[in-house]
């Protein structure tokens, strides 16, 4: 596909998803399928995901058998996310034949092995933390491609609190420090073009505290264990697009378009970089994805387990 005019966040994500879907560990999820298939059937699981975006995770565990029965809750800091999160899942359901009963920000979906309260809502996590703290608890907490946004030490206590004791966890897709483009251009000035680029990745949480979101992947180990998490499983899930014979899957070109973009916007006004000389690295890796010859992989670790 030719050069994106404009870019989309809706689209990123919804083509993030098959990108996703490859990229998920399997051993992981497999650890999260199991835990979730021990429970004892009675009251549905009570899932909280945060971050959700357009619903993929929750289309996701459905439609890969992990959830069956159970009350999803979904919030996201926009609300054109959560609008298309309720639009996409209702298609979900005609397209898998599922009965739909939708209320605002709700749907039920039933079928023959589902019975499935989802809830979307447009919120701040920690604002939604803050009113729920005390008052409700979840099964299972998911955040898909969410942590590297936030500074742990501040977030995993506020967002671990919503779980009842013994709740698991499912945080896949955290950003772990590698960014790699093929062909490589040049591979010296490139390796300071990725290393400001992951700079770029540090935000400050509360009280000034400086959070790496680069290096959230490894981070994450030290981190769930001092908000008194255990990890049951942990894994690799790292991004890797390539064309294939017809070209890139799905709408994956786009994907990587919105990639290159991104770095574009993030590096676009640091000081002291030569901008003519990045514009035209942005250029190259464009063309190269509308010439079907770019590689992009991106090191990315998932993490399972629970609260004690
Ligand atoms: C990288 S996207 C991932 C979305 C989705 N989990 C996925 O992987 O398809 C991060 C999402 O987190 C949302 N977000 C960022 N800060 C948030 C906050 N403080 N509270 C709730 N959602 C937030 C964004 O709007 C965005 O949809």
């Amino acid at each position: 596909m030719s050069r994106p005019a404009e870019y989309s966040f809706i689209r990123y994500l919804a083509a993030k998803k098959s990108v996703d879907d490859r990229a998920l560990n399997r051993r992981v999820l497999e650890a999260l399928a199991q835990a979730v298939a021990a429970r004892s059937a009675g009251t549905p699981l009570r899932v909280l995901e945060i971050g959700c975006g357009i619903g993929a995770m929750a289309e996701r565990l459905v439609k890969w058998g992990i959830l069956k029965d159970a009350d999803y809750t979904g919030i996201d800091l926009e609300p054109a996310c959560v609008a298309e999160a309720l639009r996409r899942l209702q298609r979900f359901a005609e397209l898998n034949d599922l009965a739909v009963e939708t209320e605002t920000e709700r749907l039920k979906l039933t079928g023959p092995d589902l019975n499935l309260s989802l809830t979307f809502e447009a919120a701040d996590c920690f604002a939604f933390a803050d009113r729920e703290t005390g008052r409700s608890t979840w099964d299972l907490l998911v955040a898909h491609a969410f942590l590297d946004l936030v500074d742990l030490g501040e977030a995993l206590p506020r967002l671990l609190a919503l779980l009842r004791p013994g709740g698991w966890f499912y945080f896949p897709l955290n950003f772990d420090g590698a960014t790699v483009f093929q062909p490589v251009i040049e591979p010296a000035w490139e390796g300071r073009l990725m290393d400001l680029y992951h700079q770029t990745m540090i935000r400050r949480g509360l009280g000034g505290k400086v959070s790496d979101g680069s290096t959230t992947g490894r981070r994450l180990f030290a981190a769930l264990k001092a908000a008194g998490a255990e990890v049951l499983a942990a894994g690799g899930s790292d991004w890797v697009v390539f064309p294939e014979a017809g070209g890139y899957p799905e709408d994956e070109a786009y994907f990587l378009h919105f990639i290159i973009h991104t770095i574009q916007e993030a590096l676009a006004d640091y000081p002291g970089w030569d901008r003519r000389a990045l514009e035209a690295w942005i250029d190259r890796r464009h063309a190269q994805v509308e010439a079907g010859e770019l590689v992009y992989l991106a090191h990315q670790l998932d993490f399972f387990g629970r609260v004690l």
